[in-house]
């Protein structure tokens, strides 16, 4: 089956969840002004918004309307553009850049940033629970605790904490793979079944699209630990060599770039595999398999 060049679609998405967001995200006004000025610097004006394209893209597969997709994939912005503002702290891996810009505790300060991302996680869940959303209210509290579960500490919590605990700790490519599927995974598995969830997609179309995930999150994450040794910093818009300096544990610290590379590259073929139930409109995500492990950020 053909592979879609996906790179004018990611940017339409953008562009598309650039509007979507600010508008989502409220004017910063009032005594607490700093606070929604720190949440609208970490979500607008960057990012690949590859987690949105997830939503939109596997939404269209059930003809979701697009506005409803735009809520949910702006909920999963939220919550990752969260989690990079509290990753990047200084108790955390302590960076100074993110999409080319200062981290938002460099911008205003880590009290902001930590209370800046409070409060995209919480606005997550209330852009869910809205009606708005989708008129079925068993539809928006099953998109609301999938969230929950995909965000907290047997999601992406628990694999920020494997991360940093894991330091210097982690040899087994076994603990790696969880750790990488909770961290990063969860996040982008949520963002495909959040589609199948509003689209009320059959038992066995949800399954091939959350094996589709489960492959692609891990090659995301893996091709992310690649980048940051061999990324150039400007193209990516943060630092790189970080990982191998904090003694963090990766596919690429334990099996070498190379053999990472070709897992990385295995993964995104299997994860389009996953798609052959779907006809020629699952091309874009299909072309997303391959993007991202070529992507240069
Ligand atoms: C970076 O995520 C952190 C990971 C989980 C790999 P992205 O590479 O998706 O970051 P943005 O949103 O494009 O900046
Ligand atoms: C972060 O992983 C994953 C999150 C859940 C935020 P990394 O620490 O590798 O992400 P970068 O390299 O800083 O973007
Ligand atoms: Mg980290
Ligand atoms: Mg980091
Ligand atoms: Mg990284």
């Amino acid at each position: 089956m053909a592979i879609a060049p996906v790179e004018p679609a990611l940017n339409e998405a953008a562009t598309f969840m650039e509007q979507t967001l600010a508008e989502l995200l409220p004017e910063p006004v009032g005594p607490h002004a700093r606070v929604v000025e720190a949440m609208r610097y970490a979500t607008l004006g960057g990012g690949k918004r590859i987690r949105a394209f997830l939503v939109l893209q596997t939404g269209r597969q059930f003809g979701v309307d697009r506005r409803a997709l735009g809520r949910v994939a702006a909920a999963a912005e939220c919550v990752h553009a969260y989690s990079l503002v509290h990753d990047d702290l200084p108790a955390m891996d302590n960076d100074d850049t993110r999409r080319g810009k200062p981290t938002v505790h460099k911008k205003f300060d880590e009290a902001t940033a930590i209370l800046a991302g409070d409060a995209l996680l919480t606005h997550a869940f209330a852009l869910l629970a809205a009606v708005e959303t989708h008129p079925d209210p068993h539809v928006r509290t099953d998109l609301v605790a999938r969230l929950a579960q995909a965000a907290g500490w047997n999601g992406m919590v628990g694999g920020q904490m494997m991360d940093i605990a894991g330091q210097g700790a982690l040899t087994d490519i076994g603990q790696i793979t969880r750790l990488q599927r909770l961290k990063t995974g969860a996040l982008i598995a949520f963002a495909v079944e959040a589609g199948t969830i509003m689209g009320k997609a059959s038992h066995q179309l949800r399954q091939a699209l959350l094996n589709y995930a489960q492959d692609l999150g891990l090659a995301y994450q893996i091709a992310d630990d690649l980048l940051d040794v061999e990324g150039d910093p400007t193209v990516m818009g943060k630092a790189a060599g970080k990982d191998q300096k904090a003694g963090k544990a990766t596919f690429v610290t334990i099996l070498g770039p190379e053999r990472a590379r070709a897992q990385a590259q295995l993964l995104a073929d299997q994860a389009a595999a996953h798609l052959e139930v779907f006809d020629e409109k699952a091309d874009l995500l299909r072309g997303l398999a391959r993007y991202v492990v070529n992507r240069r950020a």
